[in-house]
């Protein structure tokens, strides 16, 4: 035997680097609360159905409670020899209180355990998250009330499109970052089913009564069956799936705002203190907060495709593969949590510059659609339209005149549909008032607009 917990059957002690090896404290010490909360439910239960007297049960609890104490005193002695964050707590708990400590583990397994623990922190981590994704998305949506007339050129391919406002811009990111929540609330619940009473595989020989700690712990329910209860690890592939989403959309998000704040651009200003400066060139103002964002989106992929490769054809039940799945996890929660949090500061200080947007839309033929659009009101087939607005474009280029620029004349030359009040579909204004419909940019669409994401955030 040896000093392990585990260690009756050994005849010799673990190889030193064996025991570094398959450590996983150095990580997994940040789920001492949720261990500690586990054994406080599991103990709680025990007593409960008879497996551990009351006494036992409260000396478990204070010596647990002293634990949590020191961890978060900084004064507890983490040990590699003891492998995980279980084994720790575990034995700093029969030092403390004495053989009763031995009791604890009774009925459950570090397979039923560990499963257990990162569900709980899991759940907490979401709803941290989730919190941070509303804190943006009501950033969002508090700009894009204000700037709900303010123009500027709609792209797609990168070419002027089509005017829009810049509110609608906006919301178009609240939309997505709407559908991330959706996905984080929906995966939360299959976060939520609780493994414990597993115990290594199979279940166990005492009485417990799983729906005693699924209450005390807040679960919803209790997984069906026991080898998949401990070894499955789905639901944080489905976290790292919805947060690589969510990372997805924030990194469109931050390209944009870097282009935006180029002097090319010149659309947005970012306040300094989400800036840096460079070392050489003395005029530089880098956007490094949306930078740095669109550069860890690929951090996040990779823990999805590090959590998906770990669980490919692992057998039933647990492995120790398992153990890995702690780290990407960690970095992924960690990261989706950070990148929100800097945008929820962020987003609420960024400026639009009004003046350089508009001019940018009055550039490039933006309200082209309108004329065409124009010219069927007045019976013409689209097709034909299209291409007398072409020929205007064409003209226009040469001349270097926009559409609003032209004479009456000038048009008319293109078709002799085109009167005076051509001019009213060719402003800006007129573009962007005339697309007033659900999901449309008109002004008067974008406030409706934020309403509906207000009552949205609010239910
Ligand atoms: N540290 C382990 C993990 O993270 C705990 C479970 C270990 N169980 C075992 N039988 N080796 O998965």
């Amino acid at each position: 035997t040896t000093n392990q917990s585990w260690g009756g059957r050994f005849s010799e002690p673990v190889d030193a680097f064996v025991a570094r090896f398959t450590a996983s404290v150095d990580f997994d010490k940040r789920l001492y609360k949720q261990d500690i909360q586990g054994s406080i439910a599991h103990a709680t239960m025990l007593a409960r159905v008879g497996v551990l007297s009351e006494e036992e049960r409260d000396s478990i609890i204070a010596g647990l409670h002293s634990i949590q104490s020191e961890i978060e005193a900084g004064q507890f002695d983490w040990r590699v020899d003891l492998e995980d964050v279980h084994m720790n707590i575990e034995a700093r708990l029969t030092a403390q209180i004495g053989v009763t400590g031995k009791k604890l583990h009774t009925g459950r397994s570090r397979n039923d355990q560990v499963a257990t623990d990162i569900r709980l922190w899991l759940r907490e981590e979401i709803d941290v998250i989730l919190v941070e994704l509303q804190r943006l998305q009501t950033g969002l949506l508090d700009q894009a009330e204000r700037h709900a007339a303010v123009i500027m050129p709609g792209f797609t391919h990168l070419q002027t499109a089509q005017p829009v406002t810049f509110g609608h811009h906006l919301l178009a990111w609240f939309e997505m970052l709407s559908r991330d929540r959706e996905r984080l609330l929906d995966c939360r619940k299959r976060v939520n089913r609780m493994p414990l009473g597993s115990a290594a595989l199979a279940g166990t020989t005492y009485p417990i009564d799983r729906s005693i700690t699924c209450e005390l712990l807040g679960f919803d329910a209790v997984s069906g069956n026991s080898l998949d209860g401990v070894s499955d690890r789905d639901f944080a592939i489905e976290f790292c799936a919805a947060a690589s989403l969510a990372m997805m959309h924030m990194s469109r998000f931050s390209e944009e705002l870097v282009l935006w704040t180029s002097a090319q651009f010149n659309f947005i200003e970012l306040p300094d203190r989400f800036c840096t400066g460079s070392s050489i060139m003395p005029q530089k103002k880098n956007p490094d907060v949306p930078e740095l964002v669109r550069g860890k989106t690929g951090r996040v992929y990779g823990q999805l495709m590090s959590l998906l490769t770990l669980m490919k054809s692992q057998p039933l039940a647990y492995n120790k593969d398992n153990q890995e799945d702690k780290e990407p996890l960690f970095d992924a929660v960690d990261t989706l949590r950070d990148c929100l949090r800097a945008f929820a500061d962020m987003i609420p200080a960024i400026q639009p510059n009004v003046e350089a947007m508009r001019e940018a839309a009055l550039r490039g033929f933006s309200t082209a659609t309108d004329l065409a659009d124009y010219l069927v009101r007045r019976g013409l087939p689209f097709r034909d339209c299209h291409e007398i607005v072409g020929h205007a474009v064409k003209f226009g280029v040469e001349s270097g005149k926009d559409l609003a620029e032209m004479s009456l004349e000038e048009l008319r030359q293109f078709s002799d549909q085109i009167e005076k009040d051509v001019f009213d579909v060719l402003t800006l204004e007129g573009s962007v008032n005339a697309r007033d419909h659900i999901g449309g940019t008109a002004p008067a669409q974008v406030r409706a607009a934020v309403v509906r994401g207000r009552d949205l955030l609010a239910s």
